[in-house]
């Protein structure tokens, strides 16, 4: 009896009803998602995805909209009126992808003081007024595919809380950011750079970054202490760099944090000397698989106190293992040594 109740309420709680909404825009679809006991808590869902063009802006939507979907209906210019009707002020993500945007007007996205998500990527942007984003709460912030040269990282510095921020600004045209001026920090803490035009590392101060990808970038060269000031990053990848071929030593001075560096596929990567990877002191995993590189020096390992796991080549594997301690004569049994074993023979480490 006890049980059949207990089960009764967990699954009352868990149970999301999702019913339609009357009064839909014809061409959208609505959905209220309600959860917990007696659907005490719901928020509404309205898809207008590839509703046919033409449609008068702002879109009519319920007024408790959390979820709106405004993807592929050829806005060309996002302007201040048409995202400004009621329902649109309780928006906690917006997704207006696809859309062939050229312009975002300076109070566009004003009204959305709860927007959490917003997805502008696949569009025709090359720049956005600088307080575009003032008083919202954003955390995720899609920008990906569009057509900037150069991205100002200072549209986040009048975002109204501390919350980090997720920004994908991959497959662009960048060959520069701007970061933060005057020593401001600014909240990003994910970056996605990959597939745009750098030619070196650019410099990312101000950044609390914990993730940052600079992947299938045309960099050649990376060069000592190219990102000297991201301390709290934990993950970076630069893979698929078919032009990179050095890696000065001291390159990733002051990653104390980085916890993976990934530099597979960059088939021009032939030698790394081990002061490359002086500063890494938190490192457990190295990725170098179908690099140039195919053997490591064996003092590596003194550069490398934590590492846990060195992929090489098309399919070598390397991990740390202890070796037990050889007894010596005169000093009894000796402390184990950490040495790095390979699934393949003949690998200098
Ligand atoms: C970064 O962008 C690339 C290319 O668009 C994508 O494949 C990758 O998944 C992205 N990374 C993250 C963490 O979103
Ligand atoms: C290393 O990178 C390759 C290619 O990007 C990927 O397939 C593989 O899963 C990675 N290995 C590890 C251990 O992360």
């Amino acid at each position: 009896m006890m049980s059949s109740v207990l089960w009764l309420s967990v699954s009352l709680l868990v149970l999301v009803q999702v019913s339609a909404v009357e009064n839909c825009h014809p061409g959208c679809r609505c959905d209220v998602e309600s959860f917990g006991l007696f659907d005490s808590f719901s928020l509404t869902r309205v898809d207008c995805s590839g509703l046919k063009p033409g449609a008068t802006m702002p879109i009519p939507i319920p007024l408790d909209t959390a979820h709106l979907d405004l993807s592929s209906i050829s806005m060309g210019q996002l302007t201040d009126a048409m995202l400004s009707g009621p329902g649109y002020t309780t928006l906690v993500s917006l997704d207006l992808s696809s859309n062939h945007i050229t312009t975002v007007s300076p109070s566009a996205l004003s009204r959305l003081r709860y927007l959490e998500s917003l997805d502008l990527s696949h569009n025709s942007l090359t720049a956005l007024t600088l307080d575009l984003f003032y008083g919202l709460p954003l955390s995720d912030v899609d920008i990906s595919y569009n057509d900037f040269h150069d991205f100002d990282m200072n549209v986040f510095a009048t975002k109204v809380n501390a919350e980090p921020v997720t920004l994908d600004l991959s497959n662009n045209k960048l060959t520069t950011v701007t970061t933060a001026a005057n020593g401001k920090t600014l909240h990003i803490q994910s970056l996605n750079l990959s597939a745009n035009l750098f030619t070196s590392v650019p410099k990312l101060s101000g950044l609390p970054l914990r993730y940052l990808n600079m992947d299938a970038n045309p960099i050649k060269r990376i060069r000592e202490a190219a990102f000297l000031p991201l301390e709290e990053l934990v993950y970076l990848s630069i893979s698929g760099c078919k032009e990179l071929w050095e890696i000065e030593q001291f390159s990733f001075k002051g990653l104390q944090s980085l916890q993976v560096l990934d530099l597979s596929n960059n088939p021009n990567l032939k030698k790394l000397d081990p002061k490359v990877f002086m500063g890494l002191d938190s490192l457990q995993e190295l990725n170098l698989s179908n690099s140039g590189v195919v053997s490591l020096q064996n003092d590596m390992l003194a550069h490398l106190p934590s590492i846990k796991s060195i992929t090489l080549g098309q399919d070598i594997r390397c991990w740390k293992t202890k070796k037990p301690g050889q007894f010596h004569l005169h000093l009894g049994q000796l402390q184990p040594t950490e040495v790095l074993i390979c699934n393949a023979e003949g690998i200098g480490l």
